[in-house]
């Protein structure tokens, strides 16, 4: 039979074809106009869309449905995809009404819907997959056709055993070399795939690490493309979050230097330095927790400890808070010295300032709230903190 969906953007029509079916009424499944009031997004459009907030949760947030019943497999990930490419205007039209439908006759026509999609034989997420894969190993496929396969791949690599299966179609290798694309949006869009694969998946995380692609990946966390940095620091952070073996690796490759350049560079990108600070702060608790397993010296090192408690001086609150959350935890380290966050990072003079500036916010109605979160947040760290230093008096040293 053939590839029937060799062009890059197979899945996409896929979709396109769902849609019609779903929107325009499954009584004319043969109809074959485009012209039920869809306009198809491409995927270059949302991947700009995208690019403005934080992409990853825009995704995460399209993909949350699919947790569950394994992604595509199901008539409700592949319309929550859908709609997440289609004209919202049409679709509320659309969703108008299909309100006005009994439940009788929604059910009706859902059914009819699921046996239009079983005669056009859907592909399997593993199809999807290895034609997003061949695509982007075809060196003479156009930049806009490597990027919508990127994304596409993006989508499909949400649940886990679609995940699991990126290694076994040749795909993480595949993935791993666009790392080397000359094209910033390419390299940009293949950090975000791996971050997304090993997110949570152990397995996935040690495919990758062993693939050799972390030491890649901290490099451009030093790229002047903001974007690209941000996206290769989330996938820096999903491969080494709770494992053991890519902390080890990251201490090697000097990925604390890393992070310190990051948290002392105040023109720095914002949302790289609260990923920054995060990551730091879960080096930290796995610090706390595994006692001494990948061992992490620097965390108390003095320079490190400063730069964390000088980010406290931003006017970015959400990277204010994650600033306090990471002392927190560092406070909590038994390695730390209290006296050092006293003497040398001037920690009170740090929680003084935040206290005036959140009091100062409380009064606001429209920051009232997350102000006053991040100031219970602040008390937390000051008793942690006396609490320490009265330790370290009463100790003689
Ligand atoms: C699709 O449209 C063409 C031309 O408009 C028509 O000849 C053909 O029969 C249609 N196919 C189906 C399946 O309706
Ligand atoms: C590679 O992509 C080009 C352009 O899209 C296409 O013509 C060619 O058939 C593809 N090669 C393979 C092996 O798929
Ligand atoms: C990519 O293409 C090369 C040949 O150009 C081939 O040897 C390799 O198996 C392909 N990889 C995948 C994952 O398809
Ligand atoms: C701080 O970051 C900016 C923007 O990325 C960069 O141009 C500058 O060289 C950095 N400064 C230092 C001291 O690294």
């Amino acid at each position: 039979m053939g590839r029937s969906f060799t062009a890059a953007g197979g899945v996409s029509r896929v979709l396109v074809i769902m849609l019609l079916l779903l929107t325009v009424g499954a009584k004319d499944p043969n109809r074959n106009s485009t012209s039920g009031g869809l306009v198809w997004s491409t995927a270059k459009d949302e991947g700009d869309l995208l690019g403005k907030t934080e992409p990853e949760d825009a995704a995460a947030e399209l993909n949350d449905h699919e947790h569950l019943d394994g992604g595509f497999s199901s008539l409700d990930g592949m319309l929550q995809w859908a709609i997440g490419h289609s004209d919202p205007e049409k679709l509320k039209e659309r969703a108008q009404d299909a309100q006005r439908l009994s439940p009788t006759e929604l059910k009706k026509r859902q059914m009819e819907i699921k046996e239009i999609l079983d005669q056009l034989k859907m592909p399997s997420d593993a199809q999807l997959m290895q034609i997003a894969i061949d695509d982007l190993n075809n060196s003479s496929l156009s930049l806009e056709d490597r990027h919508r396969a990127l994304e596409e791949l993006l989508i499909l690599v949400e649940p886990i055993d679609n995940a699991n299966d990126l290694n076994k179609l040749g795909g993480l290798l595949v993935v791993i070399g666009e790392l080397n694309h000359p094209d910033t949006d390419t390299r940009r869009l293949s950090a975000w795939v791996l971050g997304k694969a090993s997110q949570n998946n152990p397995a996935v995380q040690k495919q990758v690490l062993e693939h050799g692609a972390l030491p890649t990946l901290m490099n451009m966390v030093r790229s002047s493309f903001s974007d690209e940095a941000i996206k290769a620091l989330y996938a820096v952070s999903a491969l080494i979050r709770n494992n053991v073996a890519g902390q080890e690796l990251f201490c090697t490759e000097t990925g604390d230097k890393m992070l310190q350049d990051i948290l002392s560079n105040s023109s720095i990108d914002v949302r790289l330095r609260r990923k920054a600070v995060s990551l730091f702060g879960h080096l930290a608790e796995c610090q706390l927790e595994k006692q001494g397993k990948a061992d992490m010296p620097f965390l108390c090192n003095q320079f490190f400890l400063k730069s964390v408690v000088d980010v406290t001086s931003s006017n970015d609150l959400d990277l204010q808070e994650k600033a306090l959350a990471t002392i927190k935890a560092l406070l909590e380290l038994r390695t730390t010295e209290a006296l050092i966050f006293k003497n040398y990072c001037d920690l009170e003079g740090a929680l003084e300032r935040m206290r005036k500036q959140l009091q100062h916010l409380m009064a606001d109605e429209d920051h009232k709230e997350y102000a006053t979160d991040v100031e219970n947040l602040r008390r937390e760290v000051e008793l942690v903190y006396s609490k320490k230093l009265g330790e370290a008096l009463k100790v003689p040293t």
